[in-house]
């Protein structure tokens, strides 16, 4: 059963990582989507630039980010509602924080890198999360996102097509009215003083062909030409350099 099938759906209910808690580390499970995403996103951030450098992982779940951090030179701090998902994230390295995304109990300022992945679009309050995302980050810090947008072809994609294919995404994750809006999102960043850059992804086709059949353990997500669906942002605050590692 994908996600609970016979269950009534409440879409978009954070319950939902407590009961698919097992499934976190699979990496051919519900949650495989997932590892791609965070080897995407850990190729957005460079190594640190300082000793004790942090970066706060928003909406960490089990802490699947945690690999592609290894080597960078920074804590990693996980914010998360599941408690069941930062155990687990605990046990991969993450100093674990159970918290709200949108009421975050560490200081101003803490963070040299705040990664917001896949969490945007499960927080009916934009506006919230984004300012304390951006509370956190120290001047010059950096935000990496990704997340999905509010089109229609998103909702019929992400939502419609991608639900009903076995372990791409679990029935019911999504709420449609919780996609984000990218000018409204570039907007929040902006007026707390981060300019984002975005672009789109989505898996090599080739990639999830190879994973299905079991000849590739992961997909690798590639740039497309359209943010309408899946995207990721980036930016700095204000005082700091305008690119990240890579690019
Ligand atoms: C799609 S998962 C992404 C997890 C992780 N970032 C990753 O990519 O592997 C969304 C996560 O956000 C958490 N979450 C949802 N709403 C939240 C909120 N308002 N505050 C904190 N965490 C939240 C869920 O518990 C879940 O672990």
């Amino acid at each position: 059963m994908n996600g609970g099938a016979r269950e009534r759906l409440v879409r978009g209910d954070p319950a939902l990582y407590d009961r698919l808690a097992g499934e976190w580390w699979e990496p051919r499970g519900v949650f495989a989507v997932l590892h791609w995403l965070a080897a995407a996103r850990g190729a957005l951030v460079p190594p640190a630039d300082q000793a004790g450098a942090v970066l706060v992982d928003l909406g960490c779940g089990a802490g699947l980010l945690a690999p592609h951090l290894a080597g960078k030179g920074y804590a990693h701090v996980g914010v998360d509602l599941s408690a069941a998902a930062l155990r687990l994230a605990a046990a991969h390295g993450v100093a674990a924080v159970r918290a709200d995304v949108t009421a975050v109990p560490l200081a101003d300022g803490c963070a040299d890198v705040v990664v917001a992945g896949e969490i945007l679009e499960h927080v009916p309050d934009l506006e919230g999360a984004v300012a304390e995302a951006c509370r956190l980050l120290r001047p010059g810090g950096l935000l990496v996102i990704d997340t999905l947008a509010a089109t229609a072809l998103c909702r019929w994609l992400a939502i419609g097509v991608a639900e009903r294919i076995p372990r791409i995404a679990v029935r019911g994750v999504h709420d449609p009215a919780l996609l984000v809006d990218r000018a409204a999102l570039r907007e929040a960043c902006a007026a707390h003083g981060v300019a984002l850059e975005l672009r789109g992804i989505r898996p090599s086709m080739r990639d999830v062909a190879a994973w299905a059949v079991g000849r590739r353990e992961s997909v690798r997500m590639v740039p497309v030409g359209t943010t309408a669906v899946l995207f990721q942002a980036w930016g700095r605050s204000a005082d700091g350099r305008a690119t990240v590692h890579g690019r």
